[in-house]
């Protein structure tokens, strides 16, 4: 099968085309044709640190058709159309055909394309585990979201709403009006504006893209307020890991996001999407072998919502 290998330690420039056999599903793995994979920051940062999964494959979030089953497998058939999050079973989503343990997959509804449900996974993960378990999201909060616009922004602003919250967006001139149609009730640009000066206090405020500094994200906690960093530039990360326990020790909390996927979170997500409360955002596809460049899109922070690899089948 043909899959993006790969080689050597460093960026996503350094990773190939080859043909590489066709894996064989153990007894209670699945064998997948994949139809689409999405790109995550999880694949680059784990390049960037030398965590290379064992297969040499990246992509974490996958879309496709059940080819195989292996001889313990209860949850699916042949022929079932299936999404699952890999970033916990060894990543794998860039090549033709990937396999694992049958937990990592759920069914992806009819409605929803292969894109769609291969743009979900990880970053809507992420989004929900965020909001609803770090977060604490309640109904009629206040909740400001930094970085409204890339592939986790978008689900946790749809998220945010269906969990019935007001939400103040922060992004780029060149998203607003996206930002506002996936229902953000306050959208402050950061290229004109510091939302750190303004006056607003909030219940949650989850840290997606961006660089500010813990104090400042602590002066704009309501009493009880949380702050969950899900990412963003390194100076924001290693603050919110180093220092968040510091801030905490009085009624507002910051933490910084962990998580492995949960697949009743994933069969959640899906079924939102299936009934129309969440949708993928995305800005590009690429096919296969042009997997580098779309790395290099990825990279340069700005992608509005997804980047979606095609695999080849005849
Ligand atoms: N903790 C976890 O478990 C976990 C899991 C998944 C992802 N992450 C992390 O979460 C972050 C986001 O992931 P992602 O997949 O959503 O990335 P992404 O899709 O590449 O995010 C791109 C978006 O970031 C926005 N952005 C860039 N600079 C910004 C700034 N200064 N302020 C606000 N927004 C800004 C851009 O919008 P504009 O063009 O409008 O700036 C763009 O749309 C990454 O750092 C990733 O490593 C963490």
């Amino acid at each position: 099968m043909k899959a993006i290998v790969y080689q050597k330690r460093g960026t996503p420039e350094k990773l190939i085309l080859k043909e590489v056999e066709k894996p064989v599903p153990g007894d209670h793995e699945i064998l997948v044709k994949i139809h689409a994979t999405s790109l995550n920051a999880a694949d680059y940062r784990s390049m960037q640190m030398g965590l290379i999964p064992k297969r040499k494959i990246f992509g974490a979030d996958v879309a496709g058709i059940v080819e195989a089953v292996g001889p313990k497998v209860t949850l699916f058939n042949d022929g079932d159309a299936v999404m699952g999050d890999l970033s916990n079973a060894g990543f794998g989503g860039l090549a033709q055909y990937v396999t694992a343990d049958e937990k990592v997959f759920v069914h992806k509804p009819e409605n929803i394309s292969f894109d769609a449900a291969a743009a979900l996974p990880l970053a809507g993960l992420t989004a929900l585990v965020g909001l609803r378990d770090r977060g604490k999201l309640q109904k009629g909060e206040e909740f400001l979201l930094v970085g409204s616009a890339g592939g986790v922004g978008t689900y946790a602003l749809q998220l945010a709403k269906f969990f019935g919250a007001r939400v103040t967006a922060v992004c780029s001139t060149h998203n607003v009006e996206q930002t506002l149609k996936l229902g953000a009730d306050e959208v402050i640009d950061y290229n004109t504006t510091d939302f750190t000066t303004l006056p607003g206090c909030y219940d949650l405020v989850l840290a997606v893209n961006g660089n500010r500094s813990l104090r400042s994200y602590y002066k704009m906690l309501k009493p009880g307020g949380r702050y969950v960093m899900v990412g963003g530039s390194f100076r924001q990360i290693f603050q919110a890991l180093l220092l968040g326990w510091l801030y905490s020790f009085g009624s507002r909390k910051m933490t910084a996001l962990s998580f492995k996927p949960l697949r009743d979170d994933l069969r959640f997500l899906a079924q939102l999407m299936h009934e129309g409360y969440l949708q993928a955002v995305i800005e590009k596809h690429y096919p296969l072998d042009e997997t580098v460049a779309a790395f290099k899109y990825l990279r340069q922070g700005h992608a509005r919502g997804k980047v979606v690899i095609h695999l080849p089948h005849e």
